[in-house]
């Protein structure tokens, strides 16, 4: 069944939109939702868009809607990237990553003039940390800094899929789940991973969005920086 809330932001995130645009299309089912409100308008509306995903999902969804989706590095700069979050606060500070296409994510939204997150009510907090953050880590060396999450008291956990075989994200790497809530300086924690050899990134996505929609049932929020 479709959430209304994750739907309702998703038409309201249209208005971003104009024709010839290159749109980045984020990942997870908010990000699907938009990804098929936008062929829809395209369509009726007659845009021509250039769209660039932020996974083999997301790039798939969109080619069977129609849209053109191209690689990356096939273009110079994204216009506006329209994604979900897992978490955000009042700052518009959040956690990305629980479809574990956080690499991408981040590249993509590096990449892009703007970035406009999709959430519903629910997922809005006055601080981070009651979603699990994750951690992308390359396969090798992977268990020693597991093990390091470990000692540090972040109760890590390797995310496995449903047959419990280890997740491997689009670029095979593997996804360390933490929890972060008695962290107070999440820059500097951010910073401290990506200094640790083997995180690939995190989806502690700190100063990235420009503006947030945050859909009720019958009515969106609209934050903008
Ligand atoms: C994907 O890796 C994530 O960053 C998603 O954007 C985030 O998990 C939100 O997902 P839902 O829209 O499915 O809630």
């Amino acid at each position: 069944m479709v959430n209304k809330k994750k739907e309702t932001a998703a038409v309201a995130a249209l208005d971003f939109i104009e024709d010839n645009m290159i749109v980045g299309l984020g990942s997870g089912s908010t990000a699907s939702l938009f990804i098929e409100k936008l062929a829809e308008y395209a369509k009726q509306a007659q845009l021509t868009l250039t769209c660039v995903a932020t996974s083999e999902k997301s790039a798939a969804l969109a080619t069977s809607l129609g849209l053109n989706v191209v690689d990356l590095d096939d273009i110079d700069q994204i216009d506006v990237t329209i994604d979900g979050a897992d978490e955000v606060d009042a700052h518009l500070n959040g956690i990305k990553g629980g479809g574990a296409a956080l690499l991408y994510e981040k590249i993509v939204a590096q990449s892009s003039k703007r970035n406009v997150w999709l959430v519903d009510t629910t997922k809005v907090r006055e601080h981070l940390g009651q979603t699990k953050l994750p951690i992308e880590v390359i396969p090798f060396g992977s268990t020693h800094i597991f093990n390091y999450l470990k000692t540090h008291g972040l109760n890590p956990v390797f995310r496995r899929n449903v047959n419990k075989t280890l997740l491997e994200t689009d670029s095979v790497n593997y996804i360390i789940d933490i929890d972060i809530s008695e962290i107070k300086d999440l820059h500097q924690f951010g910073s401290d991973l990506e200094d640790f050899a083997g995180v690939v990134e995190h989806g502690l996505f700190l100063d990235v969005c420009d503006a947030l929609i945050i859909g009720d049932d019958d009515s969106v929020e609209i934050v903008q920086k």
